[in-house]
């Protein structure tokens, strides 16, 4: 696992941005073989998403033979709904780039039957060979996409049952009131994230130290389920200064040291 750290957010997007548009370059996609890309919501990558719209805009990237795949989606909330995670998707960066429409994959969580829904978005992640690079986002808790604590560490996409927890987080997206937050969601699996080639988790700010303490220096545990990706041969953790506050001093400076003196043309 890489963990590199900047000091600020507009750096960790600014770099977040350039290595996923230099992924994409570099695989040379095409209609028939697109460019794979798994994102996340939430706060975090939004930094990215206005850097990549601008990436995109000045012709440094094109997500022309890009395919997607959202993490996840809640459970019974309109699609239009200006909290869905259609919506977000949409209004922070597909209507800011040139991806087809038809290219974009998103949950439905108002599918007739939920089950086969999901079972149908893990087919079609496998028809078009796997997820190259999956970006996330973690929970305060630790948790990717919608897999809190005690998901197994090698589920698939599903349907979970929110914590309180997250539900109390997320309740500052729906007027700071809980009742309002969607109690289900569906999600992609902790397996489906590590089943891709390539992993990016952006973690900023003091609210996500403890969890990236967690992550980064215990063991790998289901009840912090980003933990998994210690397992997982090429991940990179992408933080801020802040989010370090709960490392040793000696992780951290050992992860700035390596990453300051890292020469490998693959991992630049
Ligand atoms: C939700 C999403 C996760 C996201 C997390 C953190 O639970 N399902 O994918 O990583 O929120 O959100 P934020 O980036 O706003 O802190």
């Amino acid at each position: 696992m890489r963990v590199i750290i900047q000091p600020n957010y507009e750096k960790i997007s600014k770099w977040t941005a350039a290595y996923i548009a230099r992924r994409i370059n570099n695989a040379k996609p095409t209609a028939k073989k697109p460019f794979v890309l798994g994102l996340p919501t939430g706060s975090s990558p939004i930094g990215t998403y206005q850097e990549l719209a601008r990436l995109c805009k000045a012709r440094k990237v094109s997500f022309k033979n890009v395919v997607t795949f959202n993490m996840d989606e809640y459970v019974n909330i309109p699609k239009d709904h200006s909290e869905s995670y259609h919506s977000f998707m949409w209004k922070n960066l597909f209507s800011h780039i040139d991806i087809p429409k038809q290219n974009v994959n998103i949950l439905n969580g108002n599918a007739k039957d939920l089950v086969k829904e999901c079972a149908n978005y893990e087919a079609k992640i496998r028809k078009l060979g796997g997820i190259k690079l999956f970006l996330g986002g973690v929970g305060p808790d630790g948790h990717i996409a919608f897999n809190e604590p005690g998901s197994s560490l090698v589920s698939r996409t599903r349907v979970k049952t929110l914590t309180y927890d997250t539900i109390l987080a997320n309740s500052r997206f729906f007027d700071n009131d809980v009742t309002k937050v969607p109690k289900l969601a569906l999600t992609v699996g902790v397996g489906t994230v590590t089943g891709s080639d390539e992993v990016i988790l952006i973690v900023n700010g003091y609210k996500k130290a403890h969890a990236l303490q967690k992550i980064v220096e215990d063991g790998v545990n289901h009840m912090w389920t980003a933990s998994v990706l210690q397992l997982h041969p090429k991940s990179i953790i992408i933080c801020d200064d802040e989010a370090t506050a709960e490392l040793k001093v000696a992780t951290a400076n050992y992860f700035k040291d390596i990453e300051a003196r890292n020469l490998d043309p693959v991992a630049l």
